[in-house]
């Protein structure tokens, strides 16, 4: 495997595999198995697999986990290099942004996608996404990049840019990673040490299974059904942490909201546990299927 840290030597690679096809696997780092999840389906669809790993300042509001996003580089490289990455990009600010982020050029997502769920409150968050990832693709130039289903918006957002702007590479949904209670993977999970904490997260895919079991028992009206799933699991006296963002739903196509359920509605769902915001979501008539009880890839902090 080879790690590189600046463009010029990220291009020289990428000019030797003209005759290889390349799927890409943004991340920033803090790898769990969710990220693994990723890779192996990279690698079942190309012929090398890239990884980057930076951790983007541009998608992080002032107030936001910037500073104290986990950075665990070895350990990163590390479940790369075992999981059969071919180049890790591993750029840091200076590399990406020389001059600085004051001038540079950004990509703005259309506000229909941006203006609902995270985008509410985490404001400029997806503008910050698109304008690395467009940046990423055009260095790694890949075939194929796999986004996870985890981050929905994020996900139908890099769609629309793709196809609005006619970038060359195909996006590959890969879906939700769990635990064995249902929680779906992610880099900030490790923020959630007690086990108050993390009776508190599964609350997210609870949410989500208990409006899945309301639309199968009938119920359409979305504004009723999402009503009724948080009476039955939300309880304040129980959870007094637990901070309900939003529970909405959305067509899967165009991503708007729904007032009607249907086969096609993705359910969302997100919430703060203290300091740490969780996100969740599930297609309403796609099972969630729950990790294996195994024991479960643990990274320290
Ligand atoms: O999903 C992420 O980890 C990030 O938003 C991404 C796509 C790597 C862009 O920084």
């Amino acid at each position: 495997m080879k790690v590189v840290e600046t463009i010029s030597d990220l291009r020289s690679i990428r000019k030797f595999w003209q005759t290889e096809s390349v799927a890409f696997v943004p991340t920033m780092g803090a790898l769990h198995s969710g990220h693994l999840s990723l890779i192996n389906r990279a690698k079942s669809i190309a012929t090398k697999v890239v990884v980057s790993i930076y951790v983007n300042p541009l998608q992080f509001g002032p107030h936001e986990d910037f500073t104290a996003y986990p950075r665990t580089k070895e350990q990163d490289l590390q479940l790369c290099e075992e999981n059969g990455v071919d180049l890790v990009f591993y750029p840091d600010t200076q590399e990406l942004h020389p001059e600085g982020f004051g001038a540079i050029t950004h990509v703005i997502p259309p506000p229909h996608l941006t203006n609902q769920l995270c985008g509410l409150s985490r404001p400029g968050h997806f503008t910050g996404v698109a304008t690395i990832v467009l940046k990423l693709f055009n260095l790694v130039t890949p075939d194929y990049a796999v986004f996870g289903e985890k981050d929905a918006q994020q996900l139908a957002i890099i769609q629309h840019m793709v196809q609005d702007l006619d970038i060359p590479v195909i996006i590959v949904p890969a879906p939700t990673a769990r635990e064995f209670d249902g929680l779906a993977m992610s880099s900030r999970n490790r923020y959630l040490p007690s086990d108050c904490d993390r009776q508190q997260a599964r609350l997210l895919s609870r949410l989500l299974m208990a409006v899945q079991e309301l639309y199968r028992q009938g119920m359409e009206t979305t504004d009723e059904t999402l009503t009724l799933a948080k009476e039955r699991v939300l309880d304040e006296s129980l959870y007094p942490d637990f901070q309900l963002e939003y529970l909405a739903a959305v067509n899967d196509k165009t991503f708007q909201p729904v007032a009607i359920l249907e086969d096609d509605s993705r359910i969302l769902v997100a919430a703060r546990i203290g300091n740490v915001r969780l996100i969740d979501n599930t297609l309403i008539s796609e099972p969630i299927r729950l990790g294996a009880p195994a024991p479960q890839l643990t990274l320290a902090n």
